[in-house]
């Protein structure tokens, strides 16, 4: 990947799913540290390590090869979940965790709301993890939430269960018609338990980023879900309750807009996309199982099968103003051997108008209709080491995406193993 600079945005540019897990991990090796800054165990990467696959929801990927890992304060933390992973994880290596104080915490009323706002929804649901991701940032924004530092100290941890608890239960059991079996003084015990257990993390992941940067040192910044699932920028609201986007690594962390220097989007050769939403190039039909299968598009965190589609550049050009890309790894090429033709989306017609963006208005974007231009089928081993050595048509494809955005695809990736990543 050339020359590397000290600050890394690793930033999904589609809905999710784009496979940042393999180039974070890729770019892992040589980084001093791996920087979450928003969402929660709502996302998932498998990682191959020690001869194990490992599925993480919360843990940067760098904990597996003993890297420094942050969780920043933009994060919303599910203490059972990440006691979990450690335990995983310390089982092979010796896990170097930050933990920031302001990072907000996922309680079990978040996960019943939830999945309680959805069952209202019904048919109009957004399709969210179920993990309890927009309640605790809810909470965090009306300022009811608990956060890390307080999660460690026992004190202030009952008052504020006292302060918050019986209102989320007479909202849950009133309101949303949920009984909620637990009991404040359960959630307090269970809680202060893994309170004590996390607190030797707890740590200003703010300075330690910054005064890293200042150091010279290597700081990558792994986002998770996609640009177009942005709570203000993507396509509200069937989007998560965070920012992927790569400012969202500013608020997040707590760091000055002049520090970040290269910013990796990753996208997949076609699109995908979990739960509900517009998908202006969807298909729905058997070739749309067909690339479900060959990609294996199946949810890391729920299982669902995900949604399909042809590759979308308006999109892809709209996630370069919101990210402003350096560079872009396009992902699973090889999902797309044996199809033939392969369409992209090269605009939409718009009410008789052509658009090469992304509207902001949900109306819109559902109005939008596609315009395609079609190539040929390719065939790919994964053995392929140079971009040369890919099909010519494999070779048009992608410098057709890349004059079209006007953004260098520096990775091609061709497989899930390391060396099935050609570089260019
Ligand atoms: P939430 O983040 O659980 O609130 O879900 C909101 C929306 O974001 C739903 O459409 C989810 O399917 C989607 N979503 C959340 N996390 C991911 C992810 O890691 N990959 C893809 N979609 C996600």
């Amino acid at each position: 990947m050339g020359f590397i600079l000290p600050a890394i945005s690793i930033v999904g540019i589609q809905f999710g799913d784009e496979g940042k897990g393999k180039i974070t991990d890729f770019f892992a090796e040589k980084a001093d540290l791996v920087v979450r800054y928003q969402g929660g165990n709502n996302a998932g990467h498998t990682v191959v390590a020690h001869g194990k696959t490992f599925k993480f929801h919360l843990l940067p990927s760098g904990g597996v090869w003993g890297k420094k890992c942050l969780i920043g304060a933009g994060v919303v933390l599910d203490p059972r979940v990440l006691a979990k992973e450690i335990e995983e994880i310390e089982k092979f290596k010796k896990l170097d965790l930050m933990i920031d104080p302001r990072t907000h915490i996922i309680m079990p009323y978040h996960n019943l709301q939830d999945n309680a706002n959805e069952a209202i929804l019904g048919g109009g649901k957004i399709g969210t993890t179920g993990r309890g991701i927009g309640p605790c940032y809810a909470d965090k924004a009306l300022r009811k939430g608990i956060r890390f530092e307080d999660l460690i100290d026992e004190k202030i941890l009952a008052e504020k269960l006292k302060q918050v608890f019986p209102i989320k239960k007479k909202m849950l059991e009133l309101a949303y018609g949920v009984q909620v079996s637990t009991t404040e003084e359960d959630i307090f015990k269970e809680y202060s338990e893994l309170g004590k257990k996390l607190k030797k993390y707890l740590g200003d992941c703010s300075i330690l980023t910054s005064n890293s940067l200042n150091e010279k040192k290597t700081v990558l910044f792994e986002s998770a879900q996609g640009t177009h699932l942005d709570n203000d920028f993507g396509t509200y609201p069937y989007v998560t309750s965070s920012h992927p986007i790569a400012g969202g690594i500013f608020t997040g962390i707590g760091l000055g807009l002049t520090k970040i220097n290269k910013v990796i989007g990753i996208g997949k050769a076609y699109t995908t996309r979990v739960g509900s939403g517009p998908f202006p190039t969807e298909l729905t039909d058997a070739l749309g199982d067909k690339i479900r299968q060959q990609g294996n598009e199946f949810g890391t965190t729920t299982g669902r099968p995900r949604r399909v589609g042809w590759l979308d550049l308006p999109l892809l050009r709209t996630s370069h103003r919101f990210n402003g890309l350096t560079e872009i790894a396009l992902m699973k090429l090889d999902v797309l051997s044996g199809i033939t033709p392969i369409k992209i989306c090269i605009e939409y017609e718009l009410n008789g108008t052509r658009i090469l963006e992304f509207p902001a208005n949900l109306n819109e974007i559902e109005q939008c209709k596609p315009v395609y231009k079609e190539f040929s089928g390719f065939s790919i081993s994964g053995k392929e080491k140079t971009f040369k050595e890919l099909p010519k048509e494999a070779q048009e494809y992608v410098q057709f995406i890349e004059s079209e955005l006007k953004i260098p695809i520096k990775t091609v990736s061709i497989g899930a193993g390391r060396e099935e990543t050609i570089q260019r």
